[in-house]
């Protein structure tokens, strides 16, 4: 809060000068605020206030329109439609910059050189201050500000004139509109408009959803929302600004301020509200510029917004007019860029990869580039909407994009450099790796391989959940084993995992024989199974524990589900299009009956039975709760009982649970029980429930 000014007191007397004092106090109030959030990421109060003295404050500017300025905050997205750019002359022109490619050290050491011969130095004398700064990728922007009020802002066009989005920059938060008193008359902030990276996505997602037009990178969204000419559409499009240099400037009347070195510009443009980077540091001579570029360089990747390299500026300001232009390019700055994280090159090719999972990605095979750091000759497509989206076709020249560890992607074409007609890209009718069907599901983006376990790029996913505890129960075939098995190629199908003999596991790493026995001993015992177990165990998409049972109690035998139509599927509770589809799909492809058949060769077993002999539904209709520990039934075993009699069983009571089962250490489940009136049985209880002699 502003020290003189008490927003929050009883109104004093209204006179005419009240309004404009009250205006001014809740002007500097909201920007302050706007500041500390903004630009020091540290929101003061919560963003309700703001809003109410933000309605205050429009509200009072509606009842004297004449007090309106174009600085006040409530300005800044009112915005009005151009016809087209106004060029403007920039009265300092904007100057390029000498960029440096080579090597950490060679660039920087090049650098320090030549300021060093231009200024006559020998090697006696001390070494050089700089300022280290990151090339933020955005669009370079000066803002002209007159007795402290925002009046232009320009792009740089040619460096000589620009164009004037004064209208667009004003709804960039981060960039004051008015400055403190004291600042010179005439002011002219030169920086960077850019977009992060997490504005940049969500921004693309929200155009995807919208099905309007995505930006290939952060950059490219930026310098489209500064060139709007509907400020509109620009206060939509997330933008940021950093300061890191001045064109013109005036002294004050009482003299103003006059830096001595770029720093304590930087520091000053900061101190008036200017965001400056927080990396930006002063260093002494080429060895300390290298450690800079190493260290921004390992960060990168973690920097919220994207940068293309570092900038090194002689500190004193005296040294940088000794030095004076070359050409275009000032003499006492270079930027040192790091290798490029975008990139064109060709598509040569379009496969697909099967995933873990069966999803279905197409990669781009294309000519080798170096990009991030690395050679590439593949980057992924993501899936067929995105290929139709960005039009990407066999042969067209693309930006690939790698950050990091990333895996490389394809982010858009580049237009016009297509050649003659070339087809779409299809996906594969069946799987590169299994020849299994692919299919889409509606409303989903990616295509999938329905091979399951039977695909061997889904083999060890497949083995996990077969072998895991709520599936065949395999215990000890964990993680490890299972990759070990399926890199010696030990184990391709399901049923190999019963073939296993003790000499193979024991050839293992690390497998001692009483290991390898209990992983055999397991095996056995896990052959003794139920109908909705292995079902289960199967991997069928969208067959998850409760649909195995809905479906093992419907249909009584396995071959009646593995033959059932999809129209029979539909007739189980709980069973959807969706999901009689999967189960249809999973059990036409001939691998997958063949392993089933194999495992029952095998000895896998469970009690089957026509559905006639089922469990009497005396249950039906009827939700149980369980909480606590029973005395001698586990909780699985509990829920399959009370399952097979045709209940619900719910993890929460209330008014519509029929009983609640608890044992030892029940909790908070018991009390709502109680306190709603629900009957509350013991285990002892619920047995004699499901023998039908129950409450
Ligand atoms: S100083 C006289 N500092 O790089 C030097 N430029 O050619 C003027 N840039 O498009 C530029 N980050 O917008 C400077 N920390 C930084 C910068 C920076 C990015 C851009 C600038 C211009 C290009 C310079």
């Amino acid at each position: 809060m502003t020290e003189s000014l008490d927003l929050f007191s009883a109104p004093a007397p209204v006179d005419k000068a009240q309004p404009a004092i009250k205006i001014k106090a809740l002007r500097d109030q909201l920007n302050q605020w706007a500041h500390q959030y903004y630009v020091l990421d540290e929101p003061t109060v919560p963003d309700a206030e703001y809003d109410r003295v933000f309605r205050e404050l429009q509200a009072l500017e509606a009842a004297h329109p004449d007090l309106v300025t174009p600085d006040s905050p409530t300005q800044r997205v009112i915005g009005a439609v151009m016809d087209g750019l106004a060029p403007v002359r920039h009265t300092v022109p904007m100057l390029s910059i000498h960029t440096e490619t080579d090597t950490e050290a060679t660039g920087a050491q090049a650098f320090d050189a030549r300021v060093r011969r231009e200024l006559g130095l020998t090697d006696a004398d001390p070494a050089i201050e700089y300022v280290a700064e990151p090339k933020f990728d955005g669009l370079a922007m000066s803002l002209r500000y007159e007795n402290g009020r925002l009046v232009q802002a320009a792009t740089r066009g040619d460096g000589e004139v620009g164009e004037d989005v004064t209208h667009n920059i004003r709804t960039i938060r981060q960039i004051p509109l008015t400055l403190p008193e004291g600042v010179p008359p005439l002011l002219e902030v030169r920086g960077e408009v850019y977009m992060r990276r997490a504005d940049f996505d969500a921004l693309n997602e929200r155009q995807r959803e919208q099905g309007g037009k995505t930006f290939v990178n952060p950059r490219n969204a930026a310098a489209g929302a500064v060139r709007q000419l509907d400020s509109n559409i620009t206060a939509q499009r997330p933008l940021s600004f950093f300061a890191y240099g001045l064109g013109a400037i005036t002294p004050s009347a009482e003299g103003g301020p006059v830096f001595r070195t770029h720093y304590e510009m930087l520091q000053t443009l900061k101190s008036w509200g200017f965001p400056v980077a927080a990396q930006v540091q002063i260093a002494v001579g080429a060895t300390e510029l290298v450690a800079f570029h190493q260290q921004v360089g390992a960060s990168r990747d973690a920097l919220p917004y994207d940068i293309d390299g570092v900038v090194y500026k002689v500190n004193s300001l005296q040294l940088q007019r000794d030095l004076g232009f070359k050409t275009r390019e000032p003499r006492w700055a270079v930027a040192h860029k790091y290798p490029a994280q975008e990139i064109a090159t060709k598509i040569e090719g379009i496969d697909v990869q099967v995933g873990r999972t069966g999803k279905i990605t197409p990669v781009a095979r294309l000519a080798p580039v170096f990009v991030g750091g690395v050679t590439v000759t593949n980057a992924t497509l993501h899936n067929l909407f995105e290929i139709r989206k960005k039009g990407v076709r066999v042969g067209d020249t693309v930006i690939v994009r790698r950050a990091g560890d990333v895996i490389p992607e394809v982010v858009g074409v580049m237009p016009g450099k297509r050649t003659g007609y070339v087809p779409n890209f299809r996906m594969p009718a069946a799987c590169p790796v299994c020849g299994s069907a692919v299919v889409r599901e509606k409303g989903e983006a990616n295509h999938r391989c329905t091979g399951g376990l039977f695909c061997a790029a889904q083999r060890k996913e497949a083995i996990l959940h077969f072998a895991a505890r709520r599936a065949m129960d395999i215990e000890g075939l964990g993680d490890k084993l299972v990759d070990q098995l399926v890199d010696a190629n030990v184990i391709r199908t399901l049923p190999d995992l019963y073939r296993l003999g003790l000499t193979s596991l024991i050839a293992l790493e690390r497998m001692a024989e009483k290991s390898a026995q209990n992983v055999l001993a397991a095996l056995e015992k896990s052959k003794q199974t139920t109908l909705p177990r292995f079902l289960f165990a199967l991997g069928i998409r969208h067959v998850g524990e409760a649909t195995a049972k809905d479906l093992a109690r419907h249909f009584g035998v396995l071959d009646a589900i593995m033959d059932a139509t999809e129209e029979q599927l539909l007739a189980v509770n709980d069973v959807g299009p969706i999901v009689a589809k999967a189960i249809r799909t999973f059990f036409e492809q001939p691998h997958n009956r063949e392993v089933v058949e194999q495992l029952r060769a095998c000895g896998v077993t469970w009690p089957e039975g026509p559905v006639a002999e089922r469990a009497p539904q005396i249950l039906a209709g009827k939700t149980v709760v369980l909480t606590g520990t029973l005395p001698t039934l586990s909780r699985d075993a509990a829920k399959d009982m009370l399952e097979a009699a045709g209940a619900k069983v719910a993890g929460s009571v209330s008014k519509k649970t029929s009983y609640v089962v608890a044992g030892e250490e029940a909790g908070s489940k018991l009390v709502k029980a109680q306190e709603l009136g629900v009957p509350v049985l013991d285990e002892a209880g619920m047995l004699e429930l499901l023998s039908g002699q129950g409450v």
